[in-house]
């Protein structure tokens, strides 16, 4: 019988003929983002990889895609149900709260690991995925917003990614929320019958997804649609504008899109995402976030506010490879030896240990190591 890995899986291996599988690429861009988060004062956080159903539910939203589709959901064998990580800022804000972090200086969090979403697999979209994403648990600031995003796309220069687009949005408070999303209903009731079967049913559940649709039906009734900006408060855009404002003076580019609303529920306020340019595939988002201001204190934390992002370490990493931005070295040890007798091989074995012990990578001969044998015989024609 051969085994073969779940059906969205992928395997991170030492040398392939897919670049981005590369775990020496994969180590690179992990130390690159431990370095940078270091530079801006945050600090790594670990989050186990499933946690109670309700941390998932309560803090991303029963009617979206994340909750009502794509979780990994069982029960123990105690018949309590738990729920595989599908994003890690619902795990981060519990585990914020657990350890009562709140009432230390711990307010800037980041983490790598994996997430797990039922997704229809493809390029770019996989059940076993990899986040990098940061969240900071701060009051509502301009400053901060400007913060982060500055962190996001220093990140992305260290790197050296290019081909990206920063997109932002403004989703307005829950009572400016809710007064649009009362109009957009009016508004597209006119129109149901035109609407995608996916939009339809988004009609019921989550009217503001209908604005992000792909789909040519949906654009053109969007297109049409009472606008969001006009439902926000004075102070709202003010708060906007001054973080623009700032985002300028960094020389940070951006493109405002009234249409970014985001597929988490926690959101209010701005919101974000990096998007690859020129690419109009589903899967062109690298990463994205937003304000959450409510969120903690619905997870029975404080009353504070926070901001975060993640994005997707496989699509980072397909970015780079895609854009000829990474160098795949392959390391090969400083001092390879080989045993000439077998009365050697007991010699180079000590000598082995004994050049590692003093840092120098060091291999000894052995039938099976295919880079071995290719020093062997480039030895042996010497
Ligand atoms: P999200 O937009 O759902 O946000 O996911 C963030 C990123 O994870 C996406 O932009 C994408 O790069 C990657 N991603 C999502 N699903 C998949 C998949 N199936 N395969 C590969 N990559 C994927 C969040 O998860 C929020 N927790 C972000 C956040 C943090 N907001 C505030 N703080």
């Amino acid at each position: 019988m051969k085994f073969q890995r779940v059906k969205g899986c992928f395997d991170i291996l030492p040398e392939g003929e897919e670049a981005w599988k590369t775990s020496k690429i994969w180590r690179d861009v992990e130390k690159t983002i431990h370095d940078v988060c270091a530079l801006f004062g945050f600090e790594e956080i670990r989050t186990p990889i499933f946690e109670y159903t309700e941390v998932f539910t309560r803090a991303i939203g029963d009617d979206t895609d994340v909750v009502s589709k794509e979780m990994y959901t069982f029960s123990d064998r105690k018949g309590r149900s738990l729920t595989l990580r599908p994003e890690i800022t619902a795990a981060t804000i519990r585990a914020w709260i657990e350890n009562g972090l709140f009432q230390t200086r711990f307010r800037k969090l980041y983490y790598i690991g994996p997430c797990f979403r039922y997704d229809r697999s493809q390029k770019g979209r996989y059940r076993q995925f990899h986040q990098f994403g940061a969240e900071v648990f701060l009051p509502d600031d301009p400053y901060v917003d400007a913060e982060v995003i500055d962190f996001l796309i220093t990140l992305y220069r260290t790197m050296g990614l290019k081909n990206t687009k920063l997109m932002i949005n403004n989703l307005g408070s829950s009572r400016e929320r809710d007064r649009y999303i009362t109009d957009l209903k009016r508004y597209l009731t006119k129109h149901i019958d035109a609407l995608s079967s996916d939009s339809k049913v988004r009609f019921e559940k989550n009217p503001l997804r209908i604005l992000d649709s792909k789909e040519e039906c949906d654009l053109q009734i969007v297109h049409g649609a009472p606008k969001l900006k006009s439902y926000l408060e004075d102070a709202t855009l003010q708060q906007f504008e001054k973080f623009c404002s700032l985002l300028n003076s960094l020389n940070i580019e951006y493109h405002v899109d009234e249409l970014l609303v985001r597929g988490l529920d926690y959101y209010q306020g701005m919101v974000f995402e990096l998007v690859r340019s020129g690419d109009t595939s589903r899967q062109n988002s690298l990463g994205g976030g937003g304000r959450y201001n409510k969120l903690i204190s619905a997870m029975g934390g404080p009353d504070e506010g926070g901001i975060g992002f993640a994005f997707g370490i496989e699509r980072l990493i397909q970015s780079l490879t895609e854009e000829e931005n990474v160098l795949i070295e392959i390391t090969s040890p400083d001092v390879f030896l080989l045993p000439l007798s077998a009365a050697a091989k007991d010699n180079l074995f000590l000598l082995l240990s004994e050049l590692r012990k003093k840092s120098v990578s060091a291999e000894l001969y052995c039938k099976h190591l295919n880079r071995s044998e290719e020093h062997t015989s480039e030895l042996q024609s010497q």
